[in-house]
């Protein structure tokens, strides 16, 4: 690195993984009182992954990262970072970070948890790149994963046919003054993260290792409300990342949104004046993974080789807490 060059954090590889085992929406029919129809219309959910019994957010996690290791064509001893953002550790502590790094072999670096519910991606990221550009760490794994099923009320209809499990991952390296083939600055351009605990209510679980030991609680949402923040607030962070840049919405390349429900992502994108082509959508098949879905996306999207160099992503994220971000990126 150039000595008195800012570097900015390049995304070098993504992975991910999904369990094996699918439910879909009429595999629910029988255990409550709900329909394929109706969980398609109001929310585009067809599907979603669950981990079995024993298979843990780490092992999630660690697959996930094995691939975007594979995809980045680095070793695991390169990582001098490592943030997993999740609402369903495998252990209260340790940090689910440090079983990733273990199960990686990794045996140096910082390695911790970020909780920030469905936002906790995003918040991951900033606090990666924020490590990167201050020269903390050179190369980060930045991970969301979840077993998230396991936090569900499977007798709440309104909330259980929402929510599935996942892991993706992305690497970060600080490279000095990266640059696009036009010489644009790419990388991690800027992040924006917002919290208003005020509404703690609105997306919550009922319990946890304070308020009710040995019970963890489920998760309580009031959908009509989280959804009227959802657009309220996904919509000033996606005006604010864009003049922060000082981009018009006709510049944004892709939409990388959190994947919770399809008539959100749409009403984001139509906002943006974005074609469906461009919007990266798993939500169809994966559900809402919470953390995890985000990096599936990105994980899915440069799979199918969707992203050219030099083209911005912006990533956008609402959860529990409320908490609410987005990070703009130059492929
Ligand atoms: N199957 C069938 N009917 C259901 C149902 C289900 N799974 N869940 C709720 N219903 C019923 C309700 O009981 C209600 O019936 P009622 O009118 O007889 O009381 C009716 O459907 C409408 O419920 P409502 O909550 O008003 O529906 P909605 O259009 O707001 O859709 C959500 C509900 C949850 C899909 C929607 O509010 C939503 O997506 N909110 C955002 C949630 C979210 O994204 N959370 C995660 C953020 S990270």
């Amino acid at each position: 690195m150039n000595p008195g060059t800012a570097p900015r954090s390049v995304v070098i590889g993504c992975g991910g993984y999904l369990p094996a085992k699918v439910v879909a929406n009429r595999d629910l029919e029988s255990s409550m009182e709900t329909s394929d129809d109706w969980i398609v219309e109001r929310t585009g959910i067809r599907q979603r992954y669950i981990a079995a019994d024993g298979e843990l957010t780490s092992d999630l996690a660690i697959a996930a990262s094995r691939a975007a290791l594979a995809d980045a064509g680095i070793d695991a001893s390169e990582v001098d970072l490592v943030v997993v953002a999740t609402t369903t550790p495998d252990q209260t502590f340790p940090a689910t970070a440090t079983r990733v790094q273990a199960g990686l072999g990794m045996v140096a670096g910082i390695a911790f948890d970020v909780q920030a519910v469905c936002s906790g991606f995003v918040y991951a990221m900033a606090i990666a790149d924020n490590f990167l550009r201050v020269g903390q760490a050179r190369t980060a794994l930045v991970i969301g994963a979840e077993t998230f099923s396991r936090l569900l009320d499977w007798s709440d209809r309104g909330s259980a046919v929402l929510f599935g499990d996942g892991a993706g991952a992305v690497l970060l390296r600080a490279e000095a003054d990266p640059r696009d083939g036009q010489g644009r600055p790419r990388g991690i351009l800027s992040t924006h993260l917002h919290a208003d605990g005020r509404f703690n209510e609105a997306l919550h679980t009922d319990g946890g290792p304070s308020s009710t030991p040995g019970r963890v609680g489920v998760v309580k949402m009031n959908g009509r409300e989280v959804f009227r923040h959802a657009v309220e607030k996904l919509s000033s962070v996606v005006e604010e990342a864009l003049a922060a840049n000082a981009l018009a919405p006709s510049q944004v390349d892709w939409l990388v949104p959190h994947q919770a429900n399809r008539r959100i992502i749409d009403g984001m994108a139509r906002k943006l004046g974005l074609p469906p082509e461009r919007v990266v959508v798993t939500v169809d098949r994966h559900a809402n993974t919470s953390a995890a879905s985000i990096p599936l996306a990105l994980w899915e999207a440069t799979r199918e080789r969707r992203f050219a160099r030099g083209d911005v992503v912006l990533l956008e994220a609402i959860g529990g807490g409320l908490t609410w971000g987005a990070c703009v990126i130059r492929w």
